[in-house]
C-alpha cells in the first residue's frame, strides 16, 4: 500500500501529573507536505514533537506510524536513523566545539566514527571534504557562514537555532520536526531560514512538520496548518481558511 502520509498518528495522550498534555491527538502528515503546528503557549506543540521522536514516552494506547511503520516502541536515535529529524525548541547543541564541528557530527554512517576505519585516514579524508563542503554550503544559505570557526557558547540563541537547523538539515532527513526555528532571529532572516525550508523540500522532497509562533512567516510557505488548543487539535487547513477559523481565534484570544 502507498499511503501518501509520511507520519500517522492515532489517538496519542501524553500527561504529566494531573496535566493532560497531549489529549487524545490523531493527524496525519502529507508526504513533501510542509505542515504547521499552531497554537497558544502550553498548548501541548513540544510535547506532541517529544512524543513524535520519542524523546518522551506517551501514555498507553494510540499509535505513531513512520513510512507505514510503528515507532512508538523505538528509541529516539533509532526514529532518526529511519530519516525522522527534529530540532529542539532550546537548541541542544555540543559545548566546547565549534559551530562547523557541530554541524559535521550529524551525519549518521560516516565511515571516520567506525573505530576500525578510523586509524586509516586516507579512507575517510574524502568524506570529511565532502561533508565540511557540505556544512559550508547549508551554513552559507542560513547565513551562519562566518560563524564556523566559533565556539558554540560564543554565539547568540538565533545563531543557535540556525546552527541547529543546519546540523539537522546535514542528515537529509525524509521529515523534520522543527520546534520554532525562528525563535530569536531577526525577522528578515524568519524569511529566509522560511525560503531555505521551502528550497530543500524542493530540491529533496523533504517533508517539514514546524512548530511557529510567527504565524505571517509560517502560512507564506505552508501547505496545512494544523491548530492545538488545550492538548487538542481543534481545526486543520490551509493557511488562508484557518486565518478566518473562529477556533482558532478563540484559542488565541480566549485562552
Ligand atoms: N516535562 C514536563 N513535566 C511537566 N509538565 C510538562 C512537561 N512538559 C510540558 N509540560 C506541560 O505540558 C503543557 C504543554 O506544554 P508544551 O511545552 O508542550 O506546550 P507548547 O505548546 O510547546 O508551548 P510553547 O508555545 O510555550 O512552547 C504545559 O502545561 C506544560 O507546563
Ligand atoms: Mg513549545
Amino acid at each position: 500500500m502507498t499511503d501518501e502520509n509520511v507520519l500517522r498518528v492515532q489517538g496519542i495522550s501524553k500527561s504529566f501529573g494531573g496535566v493532560t498534555a497531549v489529549d487524545n491527538v490523531s493527524l496525519a502528515v502529507k508526504r513533501g507536505s510542509i505542515t504547521g503546528l499552531i497554537g497558544p503557549n502550553g498548548s501541548g506543540k513540544s510535547t506532541l514533537f517529544n512524543l513524535i521522536s520519542g524523546a518522551e514516552k506517551k501514555n498507553p494506547g494510540g499509535s505513531i506510524e513512520f513510512e507505514g511503520r510503528a515507532i512508538d516502541g523505538l528509541p529516539p536515535h533509532r526514529r532518526s536513523a529511519l530519516g525522522l529529524g527534529r530540532t529542539f525548541q532550546t537548541p541542544r547543541l555540543f559545548t566546547g566545539m565549534t559551530v562547523l564541528e557541530n554541524t559535521m557530527l550529524a551525519p549518521r554512517g560516516q565511515k571516520g566514527e567506525r573505530p576500525f576505519v578510523a586509524p586509516f585516514r586516507k579512507r575517510w579524508e574524502g568524506q570529511e571534504i565532502e561533508l565540511a563542503k557540505k556544512a559550508q554550503e547549508q551554513m552559507t544559505r542560513l547565513e551562519i557562514d562566518k560563524l564556523y570557526g566559533k565556539l558554540t557558547s560564543e554565539i547568540s540563541g538565533g545563531q543557535m537555532k540556525l546552527a541547529q537547523l543546519s546540523t539537522a538539515l546535514m542528515e537529509d532527513p525524509k521529515m523534520l520536526l522543527l520546534d520554532e526555528p525562528t525563535a530569536g532571529v531577526a525577522p528578515r532572516l524568519a524569511q529566509d531560514i522560511f525560503q531555505s525550508i521551502t528550497d530543500e523540500r524542493q530540491q529533496k522532497g523533504t517533508t517539514f512538520f514546524i512548530i511557529e509562533h510567527r504565524l505571517e512567516v509560517l502560512f507564506k510557505h505552508v501547505d496545512t496548518v494544523f491548530v492545538m488548543h488545550q492538548g487538542r487539535i481543534i481545526a486543520e487547513g490551509r493557511p488562508e481558511s484557518i486565518v478566518k477559523d473562529k477556533k482558532l481565534i478563540d484559542a488565541y484570544l480566549g485562552s
